[in-house]
């Protein structure tokens, strides 16, 4: 096991940057969640800790080793990729234990390293298959087996879920999580799925074009986002937005005045955008007006998209809402519950 630390890293393709000086402390065991849009860089970053991409600047070191120069076989690393392409002509002993004959242990040692990941992935009685007698989840678990089986210091994770279908996705990503907890190696975990980001995570890392916007706990993201892009990204459905103005009032945004807690009330009025997400909404008599435009029924809960004067918003509420589009109801927000950011660069005012 060990830590990983990445200083000011930086990659560049020949003019182009795409990594502008990550600083980022993963310690022994820890879980960190990669995540971000389409293209911020979050497979080059993992790529460039196992050694498959070079370091333009900075440096990488695993357990307090500088790692920039060797190659990835030296590095004690293990990947598994979103396309875990396992030998077809081989079984998945053989897939799992191939990375071992290279070092040069017996067999008998390769096959009872084998059996002891078998176990711990429920693949015992599949050891003899081939990669065609399997299931999408199961091959899943091979590739897995393959990375385990060589004991490495690091886990790297380049989405490997996401060709899996969604009830199956659920499920595997229970099997990580539980195998984490077993084994406690450090693994970074590349996603853009924001459910798999919150569930897994100790911590997560979310990035935009190749830079960090914020390191934190699942829920610290949550509940106090530092700005406005990490509070649009995690979270789902969305948070809301509001385009606005801070005044004595509340916030005053077009067709409608929003309350504010007593502290954020603005001495004279300032350009803001009020940040509220859906279950933080409540029916309320003596709420600010919205016009019903779609309700979504999905038994536990009910998903409303409403307007809120001229701007769209979705509310999540426990209780059953059985109107119909065109009608309005009263909705109150959350008052311990409302992010405030600036209207200019999007940064955290509350
Ligand atoms: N070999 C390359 N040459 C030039 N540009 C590259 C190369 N590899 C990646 N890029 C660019 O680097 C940026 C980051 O790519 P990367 O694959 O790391 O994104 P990502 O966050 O993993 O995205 P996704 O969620 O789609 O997998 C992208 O703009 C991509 O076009
Ligand atoms: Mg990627």
């Amino acid at each position: 096991m060990a830590e990983v630390t990445l200083s000011n890293v930086r990659k560049s393709y020949g003019a182009v940057d795409i990594i502008h000086g990550i600083d980022l402390g993963i310690t022994d065991g820890e879980f960190v969640v990669l995540v971000g849009p389409s293209g911020c860089g979050k497979s080059t970053l993992l790529r460039m800790v196992a050694g498959l991409e070079t370091i333009t600047g900075g440096e990488v070191r695993i357990g307090g080793r500088v790692v920039n120069d060797l190659d990835p076989k030296d590095r004690d690393i293990a990947m598994v990729f979103q396309n875990y392409a396992l030998y077809p002509h081989m079984t998945v002993a053989t897939n799992m234990g191939f990375s071992l004959e290279h070092r040069g242990g017996s067999n008998a040692e390769i096959a009872e390293r084998v059996k002891w990941a078998a176990d711990i992935l429920g693949l015992a009685p599949l050891l003899d298959r081939y990669p065609r007698q399997l299931s999408g989840g199961q091959r899943q678990r091979v590739a897995m087996g393959r990375a385990i089986v060589r004991d490495p210091k690091v886990f790297l994770f380049d989405e490997p879920l996401s060709n899996l279908d969604a009830k199956l996705r659920v499920v595997m990503r229970g099997e990580i999580k539980s195998l984490h907890q077993r084994l406690k190696t450090t693994t970074i975990y590349v996603t853009h799925d924001q459910v798999e980001a919150m569930t897994m995570a100790d911590k997560i890392v979310v990035l935009n074009g190749g830079r960090v916007e914020q390191i934190g706990a699942p829920l610290d993201l949550y509940d106090r986002p530092a700005n406005q892009f990490v509070a649009g990204f995690i979270g789902s459905p969305s948070m809301n937005f509001l385009n606005g103005t801070i005044t004595p009032e509340g916030f005053s945004a077009p067709g409608i005045l929003l309350p504010l807690p007593e502290a954020e009330h603005g001495h004279k009025d300032r350009k803001a955008v009020y940040g509220i997400r859906p279950e933080h909404f409540f029916l309320d008599e003596n709420g600010v007006p919205a016009e019903i435009i779609l309700v979504e029924p999905m038994g536990s809960e009910t998903q409303v998209t409403m307007k809120l004067g001229e701007t769209l918003a979705t509310g999540v509420f426990r209780e059953r809402v059985s109107l119909s589009p065109g009608a309005t109801i009263r909705v109150r927000p959350d008052l311990g519950n409302i992010h405030l950011f600036a209207a200019d660069g999007g940064q955290r005012l509350n």
